[in-house]
């Protein structure tokens, strides 16, 4: 038996081919594959705009940059999170707060922010960064209602959650923007589709799509050009980055989003699966997705451990099913307990977050995960808890 990973990208010969064509256009960077994969984005997530970055990192300084950040400004986010969305607003020297979770999804909810505003007595808050952990969409309605009583610019971090919906009566997709004011996505190789490296901002307001389309090429402001008149002059009106992505890895994000929802069917099914042959486990494994599979993307399965009935800790059965070729991951070491950001940890506020995370783990998903390999995973999780 080969070494399990947690997750994995899959790359068929139509990716290949796509990008093997894209190689070929005369410009294979800032050309019409960019476009086009934009463009496809928006219609398959229902989003006025897309615009292409490079990762999902820059995506979340774009959004900062794009909503006008400073140092002056709050902003809010869960300490159940990948560091990106912190990093990048620490960069900026914005004045970050952390919320508590739900100890079983590890996600934000509306009380955790009320009662991080009340607790830190924020007057006024400039930005609310929502994670959607495992690709399972928080209770945007209710932040939606706090950002309208708050007056807070909301971003979703989206990247585990391309292919959600917010409900399922519905068809209204994570990406649309309908509660928040930009939505960022990854295709990181173990993101539900890739470009090797790669990310997406949608928004629905033209104002801020034109700011992140002038952040992400340097700060350039260039005279729309014809084949009359060349424009071959420029004006900077702002510091910033290169965050493009190129012409061959939108073609492969392209080829991917076609199918994305083959993906995320699979992922659905491989849920399914763990939870019939984990199903006499309830004593000791609970899956923190409950019924929501049909709207989640299915990214990550993560599973809440009972460690009063189990002699092992977490790490012991991370260490165990290793030895069994098994990978798993946590999602995710909180943020508070990293060297650099331990100023900001508060004693007994983070009682949930730090529960979820001590009993928390990921097993392995994606889409070429065979059934077989399930049935072995599950066997071994057995033998090693009972
Ligand atoms: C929740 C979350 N936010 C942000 C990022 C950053 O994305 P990228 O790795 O594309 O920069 C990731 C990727 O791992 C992520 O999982």
């Amino acid at each position: 038996m080969k070494i399990i990973p947690y997750g994995r990208q899959h790359i068929d010969n139509n990716d290949i081919n796509a990008v093997r064509k894209a190689l070929s256009n005369k410009l294979i960077t800032t050309g019409k594959e960019v476009t086009r994969f934009e463009d496809f984005f928006s219609k398959k997530v229902g989003a006025k705009y897309s615009l292409t970055c490079s990762n999902g990192t820059a995506g979340l300084m774009l959004a900062y940059l794009a909503l006008g950040t400073n140092e002056k400004n709050v902003i809010i986010m869960p300490s159940i999170n990948f560091i990106a969305s912190y990093n990048m607003a620490d960069f900026i020297k914005a004045k970050i707060y952390l919320t508590d979770v739900d100890p079983k999804s590890g996600q934000m909810r509306p009380k955790d922010l009320k009662r991080c505003i009340k607790v830190n007595k924020l007057k006024k808050i400039s930005t609310v960064v929502v994670m959607h952990n495992g690709g399972i969409p928080c209770d945007m309605k209710e932040f939606f209602k706090l950002k309208n009583k708050f007056k807070f610019n909301i971003i979703e971090d989206a990247c585990h959650a391309l292919g959600a919906k917010y409900d399922i009566s519905k068809s209204h997709k994570v990406g649309s923007c309908r509660y928040s004011d930009l939505t960022i996505f990854s295709f990181h190789p173990l993101k539900n589709i890739t470009t090797g490296e790669g990310g997406m901002v949608t928004t629905n307001n033209k104002k801020l799509f034109e700011k992140l389309i002038l952040f992400r090429n340097h700060g350039i402001l260039r005279a729309k050009t014809n084949y009359k008149k060349y424009a071959w002059n420029y004006n900077v009106i702002s510091s910033s980055f290169n965050f493009r992505l190129n012409d061959f890895q939108c073609a492969l994000g392209i080829s991917q989003l076609k199918k994305l929802d083959k993906f995320v069917k699979r992922r659905r099914e491989i849920v399914k699966e763990y939870k019939n042959r984990l199903s006499s486990m309830k004593e000791y494994i609970n899956f923190t997705d409950q019924n929501k599979e049909k709207i989640s993307a299915n990214h990550l399965l993560v599973i809440n451990l009972n460690l009063k009935k189990m002699k092992i800790s977490r790490d012991q059965l991370i260490s165990k099913l290793f030895q069994k070729k098994i990978t798993t991951q946590v999602h995710y070491i909180p943020i508070f307990k990293f060297s650099i950001y331990k100023k900001f940890y508060k004693k007994n506020f983070f009682l949930n977050a730090l529960e979820y995370f001590k009993s928390s783990i990921s097993l392995p998903i994606y889409y070429n995960l065979k059934t077989k390999e399930i049935d072995y995973i599950c066997l071994q999780l057995k033998k090693i808890i009972k």
